[in-house]
């Protein structure tokens, strides 16, 4: 297998293959990407096709399948029961408490049917927004689907998150719907979902109804008039099993997921029913090499992207059998992950760098003690993977026979962009090369292309179907943020390097986004939660390298006359950043400083902070001021 830093596929793995020869598509899909993405499109349904494929008559505002009628949760779900998919499994679900559930795609089609009654008997209807803010547990599914298919946009805020970034999620979106559960399982404690929601309640009044799935049981605050338990709503005559789709257009929002960018406050990415369904299917199935008898498992959470396009749509597009678990990789004992590999038979696993690294920690006996034969293919995604965690992912999870697939993209980008196939040789570290159809570029500040091994900014020169549409509410920002750099270039917003095979190694983000974890963090919301806090006048964030996380947190800051510095101090700001923005953004560490590195105009230079932090020359300081 391995030569060099070069590892070719198996024969076996192209036998397998959805793309046999990599080339030869690539060629095809680059000279007419239109044509491309419309024999693509011609796999799904589709109640009347579209006029034009592609319009690009008001750049960057692209259409994707103009004129065409759809509906996201019909391809996932109504197309399938009509076959002999009706009595196959669509999810395997396992508690962190051991709790199995599994839903066939007759199951879940019911539940979402019935939900969606539910929300209707709300008052919520097309291009209303709703909150949904739950733990890895099926009702999240069946929550986002059931209003999909009344044609509601559903914003899912991620169940890591706390009171001020959900409060500010709901109160932008103008949600009156919240979907949330009583609380969620992690590493054996319970995380109160619901006291955190009522208390972002209180600083956001938008919400009418919050709807509480019962997961933990324990006693909570049920507000009459405004709360209800959803298993006595989906009991209710009103919650039948049938319920009509929405016919949507093409391109009518299906759903915003707010990320973090440069600067203010997380913005609210836009993706529709019709173009992104053709990127998210098209991808999962070349990238993952779905198979009928597949079990897939991506263990990414649903409140992020990954979740939205790979564990939620992508799989039910291609009529997949997903799994989902509740909880940590390593709860009660470091094997979990190994465990359920083998007792589902699980085919393809897909999960962050992050995921790998905390796993590699505890050593491979842990992984040994399972029989993980039945993995085909393995992936990796939010993060660049350093060369020595993808080689214990090769050779332990995978024993030297699952080829690695490195998948780089973005919340905006909706699906896959840089990444390999599974016949195609890998180098550990480097996601390959552009998927077919896909042109991207690396440039240097003058706008041209970057000699080979050169680092430069990482940007995509043709639009595709999965597109973000516009930043929600916002589209000024969505032309500033991505499309005025290098005007008719999307800007990533990472740096890159491309190799003499033309292999992309992706470097990190050039703007003040943290990876944490694999999660994306603005510096910007971890300094305003420190601000929040009476003691603090200032406060600056960075992100330095660490061994698991890739990156964590440092801040600096400036207190208040009147605060004096303490241990205890620290403590409380730590937990303060956690209690409002959650606990993965708390922060490492926290230094007092007297002041803070700044441009003439008033602008924290991070980059000095960073210099500082790492012992490296601070560059060009010329227009810091003072
Ligand atoms: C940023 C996007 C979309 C999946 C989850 C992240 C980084 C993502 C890779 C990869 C190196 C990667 C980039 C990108 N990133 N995948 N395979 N190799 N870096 O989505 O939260 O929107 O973050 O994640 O920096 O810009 P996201």
């Amino acid at each position: 297998m391995p030569v060099g830093e070069v590892y070719y596929p198996s024969e076996e793995v192209i036998k397998n293959a959805n793309i046999k020869n990599w080339d030869e598509l690539n060629e095809r899909a680059t000279k007419d990407y239109e044509g491309f993405w419309e024999e693509m499109a011609n796999e799904l349904d589709w109640f009347d096709k579209w006029q034009k494929v592609l319009d690009d008559s008001n750049k960057p505002f692209y259409k994707w399948f103009t004129g065409a009628k759809t509906n996201i949760v019909y391809n996932c779900l109504d197309r399938h029961i009509k076959t002999y998919r009706r009595n196959k499994l669509a999810l395997i679900w396992e508690g962190e408490d051991g709790q199995l559930r599994t839903m066939s795609y007759f199951a879940l089609h019911r539940e979402v049917c019935k939900f969606a009654n539910v929300l209707k008997s709300m008052g919520v209807n097309k291009g209303d927004r709703v909150t949904i803010y739950m733990g890895r547990i099926p009702e999240l599914i069946i929550a986002m689907l059931a209003s999909a298919r009344i044609g509601a946009i559903h914003s899912v805020v991620y169940g890591g998150f706390s009171v001020e970034s959900l409060a500010e999620r709901i109160e932008d979106s103008d949600s009156k719907v919240l979907i949330t559960a009583d609380g969620a399982y992690q590493r054996g404690k319970i995380v109160p979902l619901k006291q955190i929601a009522d208390e972002a309640l209180q600083r956001c009044g938008t919400v009418e109804h919050v709807l509480v799935v019962k997961r933990t049981g324990q006693e909570i605050n049920m507000e009459s008039g405004r709360d209800m338990w959803y298993h006595e709503l989906m009991n209710l005559p009103i919650a039948t099993q049938n319920c009509a789709f929405e016919i949507m257009d093409a391109e009518d929002p299906l759903f915003i997921l707010y990320t973090s960018g440069t600067t203010g406050k997380p913005k609210a990415i836009l993706h529709t029913h019709g173009g992104y369904m053709v990127g998210v299917y098209t991808t999962l199935k070349y990238v993952f090499d779905i198979k009928e008898e597949d079990r897939y498992w991506c263990a990414a959470d649903p409140g992020w992207i990954t979740g939205h396009s790979y564990i939620v749509y992508g799989p039910l597009l291609n009529g997949a059998t997903s799994f989902m678990y509740e909880g940590a990789p390593n709860f009660p004992y470091p094997n979990r992950w190994w465990q359920m590999i083998e007792k589902y038979g699980i085919n393809i696993l897909y999960t962050a760098p992050t995921a790998i690294r905390g796993l590699m920690r505890f050593g491979e006996s842990w992984v040994k003690r399972h029989n993980l034969s039945s993995l085909r293919l393995l992936g990796t995604v939010g993060e660049p993977i350093n060369p020595e965690a993808w080689k214990w992912y090769f050779k332990v999870v995978g024993n030297e026979k699952c080829p690695i697939m490195d998948t780089w993209w973005q919340t905006e980008t909706g699906m896959f962009m840089i990444t390999p196939t599974p016949s195609v040789p890998l180098k550990p570290g480097s996601g390959t090369r552009p998927f077919p159809g896909i042109e991207m570029d690396i440039l240097d500040e003058n706008g041209n292309s970057v000699k080979p091994n050169e680092e430069g900014y990482l940007v995509i020169k043709t639009p595709w179907p999965a597109m973000l549409r516009t930043v929600y509410k916002d589209p000024e920002r969505y032309v500033n943020q991505y499309w005025s750099k290098y005007p008719g270039y999307y800007m990533t917003g990472d740096s890159a390097r491309r190799d003499e095979d033309g292999y992309y190694w992706i470097i990190g983000r050039v703007d003040d986004v943290i990876k944490v974890s694999g999660y994306r963090l603005g510096t910007a919301e971890i300094e305003s939660a420190l601000v929040s806090h009476p003691a603090v006048a200032e406060a600056a964030a960075i992100g330095l390298p660490h061994d698991v996380k890739g990156n964590a947190i440092y801040t600096y800051v400036i207190l208040k006359n009147g605060y004096e510095k303490s241990s205890a101090l620290i403590e409380e700001l730590r937990n303060h950043v956690a209690h409002e923005v959650g606990p993965i953004a708390k922060p490492e560490s926290i230094e007092f400083v007297d002041s803070l590195p700044k441009t003439r105009s008033g602008k924290i230079m991070r980059r000095v902070l960073k210099a500082r932090a790492l012992g490296h020359d601070p560059g060009n300081i010329s227009t810091m001021e003072d």
